[in-house]
């Protein structure tokens, strides 16, 4: 079986202690990884603080920073079928998922390889004779700890932007998930200053855990579950180290009565259903104006009978779920929501033929749910869309703000005033009236209220997370020259 090895100061390391990982289609061992020691993180962490003092990295222009991530935008463009297939392979994702993920991933490079050189400061009057300049300069060693569901697109959008700011990048993919950020990687590193740019792998436990707490290290942004998050959050803290966290959600669609039907069908099934709901801003629960109820419900569960599920290559509508782990948490929610709920289709886990060991399930729709119960207010990460109903718009607020997560929101209505309120009242740092996602928003700021996390990647606005500012006072005085 193929081995991926980590990069440390430019070198490929095997390491001793190996993880597999499988195919979630499949259910087949795809690959092994190492999970890294200590001794191997100490070191890539000090290599990464030489390579950024060092004079070959700084002597690099920003404008050259950033026609290098053009280059890999090309790069990735140039083999969108690899990157395509060695992410559906890894996901378990249909294909033509994984190409807009790949898509998506050349965006960023292109994105912030555009906007590498626009870094600017600003000045400000004092008084006379001070000139006074806010420089921003890169933060130092950077890590990025990335999850399993969109490997390329995540590692991507905060790599681009801590490489145009100039700082020195340790990521750590996630141990299920390895292939494309080392072909990343491979790239970069081939191109970069030694030591700029490594990646270690291995479990989140032991490397993530030990990696967050070095005391080396100048910022992490973190994507992933709000335990680990708080967990990441604690070790940071003991070095004041500043994170970006972006720890998911419970996004909720809020149907009005008067929304364009065709849209509200279609963008509230694709919400769900993308990456088999293992995504963080997954529209998962549908909020719906209780007249409205049963004839949506009707033609919405029709919509989830024509979902054609399948292995990755098969190149369906729905793929696999990541793990046996994350079948089995699915699985015991879903027993819960037979027990308590009304479950309008699907509900069980799914055998498809010649993929007997994937980690299959149906899409789910359940109504009937209190809205105190787990399943409608913990991120379950799975097809499952609860259902609830409201009357007023009042209630569609309070509904919409009921748990502890504020990652994206959804308002369908053809009501401007509605509209507007709904965008104005609902704590999410993204809201999308009759549409949801935008195409992916590379340029716009995401990121969570409550406890969907803190900070904003994406847009410009992301670059801040990689720079430090200071302030400059310069005082001139020409008298007794
Ligand atoms: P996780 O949050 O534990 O893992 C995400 C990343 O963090 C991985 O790279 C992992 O190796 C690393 N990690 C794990 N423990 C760590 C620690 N103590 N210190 C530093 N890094 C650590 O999520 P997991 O266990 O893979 O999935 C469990 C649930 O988390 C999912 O069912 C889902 O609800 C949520 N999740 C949310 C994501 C999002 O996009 N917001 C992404 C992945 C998971
Ligand atoms: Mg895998």
């Amino acid at each position: 079986m193929e081995h991926i090895p980590m990069c440390i100061n430019g070198e490929w390391i095997e390491g001793e202690d190996k993880i597999t990982v499988y195919n979630p289609s499949t259910g087949k061992p795809l690959v092994t990884i190492t999970n890294a020691t200590y001794a191997q993180i100490d070191d890539a962490v000090r290599i990464a603080n030489e390579a950024f003092e060092g004079e070959e990295w700084r002597n690099v222009k920003p404008f050259e920073r950033g026609q290098l991530l053009v280059e890999l935008a090309q790069f990735i463009r140039q083999n969108a079928e690899h990157f395509a297939k060695l992410e559906s392979l890894d996901v378990g994702k249909p294909l033509q998922q994984a190409h807009a993920d790949v898509e998506a991933a050349a965006r960023y490079f292109e994105f912030y390889g555009g906007a590498a050189d626009k870094v600017m400061g600003d000045t400000i009057p004092i008084e006379d004779g001070i000139f006074n300049a806010v420089v921003l300069e890169p933060i130092g060693v950077t890590v990025h700890i990335v999850p399993w569901n969109y490997p390329i697109q995540i590692m991507s959008r905060s790599v681009a932007a801590a490489i145009a700011t100039g700082n020195a990048v340790i990521v750590k993919s996630a141990e299920d998930t390895p292939l494309t950020t080392h072909e990343i990687v491979k790239w970069l590193n081939a191109r970069l200053p030694k030591g700029i740019i490594q990646h270690v792998t291995g479990f989140g436990k032991d490397v993530g855990a030990y990696l967050s707490s070095h005391p080396g290290i100048h910022q992490i942004t973190f994507t992933g579950s709000v335990p680990t998050g708080i967990a990441v959050m604690q070790a940071a803290a003991k070095n004041i180290v500043p994170v970006t966290l972006e720890l998911g959600g419970k996004s909720p669609n809020v149907v009005f009565a008067d929304a364009n039907e065709e849209l509200a069908l279609e963008g509230v099934m694709r919400a769900i259903i993308q990456n088999a709901g293992q995504t963080c801003s997954a529209g998962a629960r549908l909020l719906i104006e209780k007249s409205y109820k049963e004839i949506f419900c009707a033609k919405l569960v029709e919509r989830f009978q024509q979902i054609r599920i399948g292995a990755g290559e098969q190149n369906l509508d729905m793929g696999p779920v990541l793990n046996a782990n994350q079948l089995k948490k699915i699985t015991t929610l879903l027993e819960l929501a037979q027990r308590d709920g009304k479950v309008l289709i699907g509900g069980k886990p799914l055998r498809v033929e010649n993929y007997e060991n994937g980690y299959y399930v149906e899409p789910t729709i359940v109504d009937g749910l209190d809205v105190t119960h787990p399943l409608a207010v913990e991120e379950i990460f799975g097809p499952i869309l609860t259902v609830f109903t409201f009357e007023t718009v009042e209630e569609a607020i309070q509904l919409a703000n009921s748990t502890d997560y504020g990652l994206v929101a959804g308002v369908w209505t053809r009501d401007i005033d509605v509209a507007h309120f709904m965008a104005s009242r609902i704590k999410a740092g993204q809201v999308f009236i009759n549409n949801y996602g935008a195409a992916g928003g590379i340029q716009m700021p995401f990121g969570g209220y409550k406890k969907s996390g803190i900070g904003r990647e994406k847009g410009l606005v992301a670059m801040r997370n990689y720079t430090q500012m200071k302030n400059i006072a310069i005082r001139y005085n020409v008298q007794g020259r």
